[in-house]
């Protein structure tokens, strides 16, 4: 039965939080695809952080994960229904060719530290090769990672914050707004996800899913937690065209 796995009320759409005082979503054991059958997914930028976690949670609820990056092959991980495929996210060929036999997509893209003070393209160049493909290749299901602060979600950065944000990550910040909006534009059955601030460590297999705009707020989560958000919206109760914020 989809869904013994997970502990949380509400169905798709609906919003399921109450501010700070939002339910904890609670993981628990294996979780399968919306049918009750394991999917295959193409998990992009699987090599770290939250990709890498995604790929271990995705394999842990049964799922056959096809993981893609640039250094894909240098995963150290094994897993008989893990297939490593090396490519650029900004290629079309490498994209068009990954997604040959997916049922979804896990987007958790991520540019070094470092380069976050020059100009950054990477998430919306990345998703306007990633979009028409999946449009093309007939997927439709995509969960994309973006942050607390994206889109429409800048708003509720409180006041003193807003400054810092802009200085540190302004630039991200403004491709992961235009990464959302094509996202939004297309004809994907689509979720994006925004932590909040990550941190590392296992997690603590919990977290909140905040859909109503009036409830979006800062706060730690860690990439273990934001993994098994994102793979928990391949089954029973997803999110289709929300972007909830997550945080613990
Ligand atoms: N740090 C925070 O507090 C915070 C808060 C909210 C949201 N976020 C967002 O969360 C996301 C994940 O961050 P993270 O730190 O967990 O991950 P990360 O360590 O930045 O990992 C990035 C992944 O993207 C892949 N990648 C980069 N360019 C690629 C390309 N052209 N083609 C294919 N793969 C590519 C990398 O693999 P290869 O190098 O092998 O290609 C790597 O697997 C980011 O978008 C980040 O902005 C971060």
């Amino acid at each position: 039965m989809v869904g013994d796995g997970c502990s949380y009320g509400g169905r798709a759409g609906v919003d399921r939080s109450a501010g700070s005082r939002a339910p904890y979503l609670v993981f628990r054991n294996h979780h399968v695809g919306r049918e009750g059958l394991p999917l295959h997914v193409l998990i992009i930028g699987a090599s770290r952080g939250i990709g890498l976690e995604t790929v271990k949670a995705a394999l842990a609820a049964g799922h056959g994960v096809r993981a893609f990056s640039r250094s894909a092959d240098a995963l150290t991980l094994s897993h008989p229904k893990l297939e490593k495929h090396p490519g650029d996210a900004l290629n079309d060929g490498d994209v068009a060719a990954a997604l040959e036999g997916v049922d979804a997509v896990i987007q958790a893209l991520g540019v070094p530290a470092s380069e976050l003070r020059r100009p950054v393209s990477l998430f919306s160049s990345a998703t306007r090769v990633l979009v028409p493909a999946m449009e093309q290749a007939g997927v439709r299901r995509l969960v994309a990672v973006t942050g607390f602060g994206a889109g429409d979600s800048r708003d509720a950065i409180p006041c003193p914050g807003r400054v810092p944000f802009r200085m540190l990550l302004g630039r991200a910040y403004d491709d992961k707004t235009e990464q959302e909006r094509l996202i939004r534009e297309s004809t994907l059955d689509w979720t994006v996800i925004r932590p909040g601030i990550l941190v590392p460590g296992p997690g603590c297999g919990r977290a909140r899913v905040l859909v109503e705009p009036s409830t979006w707020r800062g706060g730690l989560i860690s990439r273990a937690d934001v993994a098994r958000v994102l793979v928990r919206e391949l089954c029973e109760d997803p999110h289709i065209h929300a972007a909830p914020v997550v945080v613990w």
